[in-house]
């Protein structure tokens, strides 16, 4: 049969935004009552994970599957002493999910300046690459809103590439579909 198109996604941002938890939500499950847009087969979990979800060590990788779209998601450790991994995977990736966590606002400048360094890049910058954004942990009582955070990061500057943000909760599930289906549209 026809090949799915292969579409590589590099999930990035600080440690402890919640890169793990968005990826696990999307993992596929058998008890999921959810069925999302993308044939049923991007499913949230409606179980509460088995798994603790732990500090990324290095990367994880995990493979999703839509009707048209084959994902493979490289869930990178935002930890400091791990950032220097990301720039590897540049190259390789078709799209780039970026976490914040809107509670953090003492961070968000150093978010910025991951970003900024990545958006410079030389395997980045001059490509039409999709970036979605998620502003998460909104459910927390301080929590910054999207546009607040879309503003602190300067997402207006970004002009060669098409991004979107959303605001997420990854522990409820809530606004991730919206990002995947913004993201999954870039292919179909
Ligand atoms: P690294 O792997 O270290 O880069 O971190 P990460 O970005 O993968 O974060 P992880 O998914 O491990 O989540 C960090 C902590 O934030 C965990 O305790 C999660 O339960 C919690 N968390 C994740 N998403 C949310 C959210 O939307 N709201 C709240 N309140 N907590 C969240
Ligand atoms: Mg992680």
């Amino acid at each position: 049969g026809l090949r799915k198109k292969e579409v590589n996604v590099l999930c990035l941002g600080l440690d402890n935004s919640g890169k793990t938890t968005i990826i696990n939500r999307l993992k596929p499950s058998n008890h999921s009552n959810h069925l999302g847009p993308l044939s049923g087969e991007w499913k949230h979990a409606s179980q509460t994970q088995t798994q603790e979800i732990v500090p990324t060590i290095g990367f994880n990788i995990e493979r999703f599957k839509s009707s048209s779209l084959s994902f493979t998601v490289f869930d990178m450790s935002g930890q400091s002493r791990y950032r220097n991994l990301w720039e590897h995977c540049y190259k390789e990736s078709h799209a780039i999910i970026f976490v914040i966590d809107s509670g953090d606002k003492l961070r968000m400048v150093v978010a910025k300046e991951e970003l900024d360094t990545l958006l410079n890049h030389e395997d980045i910058r001059n490509r039409k690459m999709p970036v979605l954004f998620f502003a998460n942990k909104m459910d927390l009582r301080d929590a910054m809103s999207s546009v607040r955070v879309s503003q602190l990061l300067s997402l207006e500057n970004i002009k060669e590439k098409p991004w979107h943000i959303c605001a997420s909760d990854a522990i409820k599930g809530e606004g991730l579909q919206e990002g995947l289906d913004w993201l999954h549209g870039k292919w179909v």
